[in-house]
């Protein structure tokens, strides 16, 4: 077998984790891009390593019952969908068997795990950047995303997993720019732009990502783009160096159940806000939070600390990045809510007495658990733990750690990112 070689009439068997289709030629595996389970293709070879292949489908022979025409006319073109060519209940079918096969992998087994629909898998992203695509000769602008593994803009004009009102008003702030005069200075200066939507409260964010905060605070721009879209409650620059409010307020608000909180210019918050809020319902729901002392590890700017806080007697947050903290206090003090004490450290150097907790919730980033909370978890014996993870395979490599002292009670995952491989996996664990 040789790179560009074509192979024919295959069975695509499976799918690897990333959502790639998997065809065995002989015993050899060959991933498949946009291809669908059950599919018989011919495809050529584009990528050849020792034990594995890559290649790209030529023709489909016979089609698959999960396959579906991608609604988005820039899907293959896009680095950001990459399951999109998959039917829907398909795709959730992936993500139960990904995570299975993870846990499994790690020698976990556990057959009950659940999936929750999504009830907009398009549509649902609160947050998106574009970059900026530059025509010297006509002096126009137009926005993309980089297409998949490289620093090369695709352009887009709508994103299926935006809101509208995010793509029009991402599509009016590239038609204003366009019928400015003022080319030479924002082709040198804008770098990226950034629209932030509260669902719930339907207020619109833009922040122009740019090399020198002064270029776009435009009167002429900011005028036409409220005047279009009275939702906009906040417009910015932001440089390396420097954040500069230009319109109205730095911050919009969203909801989550009965929980305010503020969206700044720079800070993490879950993309999908009403999964997320049907994710944060089932955790409410399967922990007994009353008058319980709970720890909330990688606790971002408190959103889990403030649902958790009205039933529980006392509740510590701890999260090493300062802006994420300071919006905390802002959300507590928002809320009214007195019972939430928050440190600013690194997990890593965080200890707790054995006693100090009933209750232990963990939503670390994607590389998983410190060394030094497994090892806690391990020695101090907390009767209740849930574990939310956005990598499978860090979660199952933490599970396997502690697994001695805990058996998995439940585990549910919420489709946040619905036409991508991603997940998100609520997990508790009880105390054996
Ligand atoms: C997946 S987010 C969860 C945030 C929060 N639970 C929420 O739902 O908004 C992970 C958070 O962990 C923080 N983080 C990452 N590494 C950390 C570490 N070593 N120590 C403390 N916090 C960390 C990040 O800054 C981020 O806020």
């Amino acid at each position: 077998m040789k790179e560009n070689e074509q192979i024919n009439s295959q069975l695509v068997v499976d799918y690897t984790h990333e959502g790639l289709g998997v065809i065995k030629y002989g015993n050899f595996p060959i991933f498949v891009k946009y291809a669908t389970k059950d599919q018989v293709i011919d495809l050529k070879i584009t990528n050849l390593k020792k034990n594995y292949g890559f290649g790209e489908i030529v023709n489909v022979h016979t089609e698959s019952p999960s396959s579906v025409k991608a609604e988005c006319q820039f899907y293959e073109r896009c680095g950001g969908c990459d399951i999109m060519h998959i039917n829907y209940d398909s795709q959730l079918d992936l993500k139960q068997s990904i995570l299975k096969n993870t846990l499994n992998k790690q020698g976990i087994e556990f057959s009950h795990i659940e999936i929750e629909k999504s009830d907009n898998p398009f549509k649902y992203r609160n947050n998106v950047i574009y970059s900026f695509l530059f025509d010297d000769k006509l002096k126009q602008v137009q926005k993309g995303y980089y297409k998949k593994s490289t620093h090369q803009v695709q352009e887009i004009e709508t994103c299926m997993l935006q809101s509208d009102v995010a793509n029009n008003v991402a599509n009016k702030v590239v038609e204003l720019l366009n019928m400015m005069e003022s080319y030479e200075a924002y082709r040198k200066n804008l770098k990226r732009l950034q629209i932030k939507y509260s669902f719930k409260r339907n207020e619109i964010m833009i922040v122009f990502i740019t090399k020198n905060t002064k270029i776009m605070s435009s009167p002429y721009l900011v005028e036409k783009l409220v005047e279009a879209f009275p939702e906009i409650k906040s417009i910015n620059t932001v440089s390396d160096t420097a954040q500069k409010n230009i319109y109205k307020q730095d911050f919009i608000i969203e909801e989550i159940l009965d929980i305010e909180y503020q969206i700044p210019v720079q800070s993490f918050f879950q993309v999908n806000t009403l999964e997320v809020e049907k994710q944060f319902s089932y955790v409410l729901e399967n922990l007994n939070i009353n008058n319980k002392k709970i720890l909330d590890l990688y606790c971002g700017s408190a959103m889990i600390s403030l649902l958790v806080a009205k039933k529980a007697k006392h509740v510590v947050g701890v999260e090493k990045d300062i802006r994420a903290i300071k919006l905390a206090k802002k959300n507590l003090v928002a809320n009214k809510i007195e019972n939430i004490e928050l440190i600013n450290s690194d997990v890593k150097d965080y200890y707790f007495k054995k006693s100090d907790f009933d209750l232990m919730i963990v939503d670390p980033p994607r590389k998983g658990l410190s060394a030094n909370i497994i090892e806690q978890i391990s020695a101090y014996k907390i009767p209740e733990i849930i574990y939310i993870s956005c990598n499978p395979a860090s979660l199952a490599r933490d599970l396997k750690a502690i697994e001695g002292q805990y058996k998995i009670e439940q585990m549910k995952i919420f489709d946040l990112f619905s036409q991508t491989h991603h997940m998100e996996v609520v997990c508790k664990l009880k105390l054996r």
